[in-house]
């Protein structure tokens, strides 16, 4: 499937907003490739993709992950917003054709992190939170380190992201506490 092609299908898939936010994803994230150093087309289809399983509803995506063998930690089963990352890496290969290791961690670990991620993972992770359609309180500075200091700009949206999940009460999972001990570490 060629990336125009995968943009049709995901338009048809997407709510508009969740459309236009993937493509402001892909626009930041191959200007990240280009300063980084990553691969542009594989960093290109990982964005657009990235919240490819966001659309279906809690019943739907549990029902995707028992039929393709996507194992769910207790957290992510509690926490339907993390859920679309484990299953978009999936459905990415399904229902794209998408057959890329790195690519499938970019979509995987997306909403969670990972220590020691690969550069791919990492700027998708970051781009998702600063795309220009993001607007919330940090952005700028977040958006101005991720173009200097890839790792400290991580730490900067992690933080940003537990602050988050704190003042609504949700579940933070284990795996954004373990990806901010391993970069805070890095820095020192
Ligand atoms: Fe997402
Ligand atoms: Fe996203």
């Amino acid at each position: 499937m060629t990336i125009d092609e995968m943009r049709e299908k995901l338009k048809l898939a997407l709510t508009e907003k969740r459309y236009n936010h993937s493509i402001g994803v892909m626009q930041t994230a191959v200007e990240l490739a280009r300063i980084y150093g990553a691969d542009a087309k594989k960093t290109a289809v990982a964005a657009l993709l990235h919240d490819c399983a966001k659309n279906y509803s809690k019943s739907e995506m549990l029902e995707l992950c028992e039929r393709y063998n996507v194992e769910l930690d207790p957290i992510s089963k509690e926490s339907t917003g993390l859920i679309h990352g484990f299953l978009g890496a999936v459905i990415a290969d399904k229902y794209y054709g998408v057959k890329d290791s790195e690519i499938y961690d970019a979509i995987y670990y997306h909403t969670v992190g990972k220590p020691n991620m690969n550069l791919i993972t990492k700027i998708i992770y970051i781009a998702d939170g600063i795309e220009p359609n993001r607007n919330y309180e940090g952005v700028e500075r977040i958006r101005e380190t991720a173009f200097e200091d890839i790792d400290r700009a991580l730490i900067l949206q992690i933080d940003s992201t537990l602050k988050s999940v704190i003042s609504r009460g949700g579940l933070i999972h284990t795996n954004t506490i373990d990806t901010r001990n391993f970069y805070l570490k890095k820095l020192r």
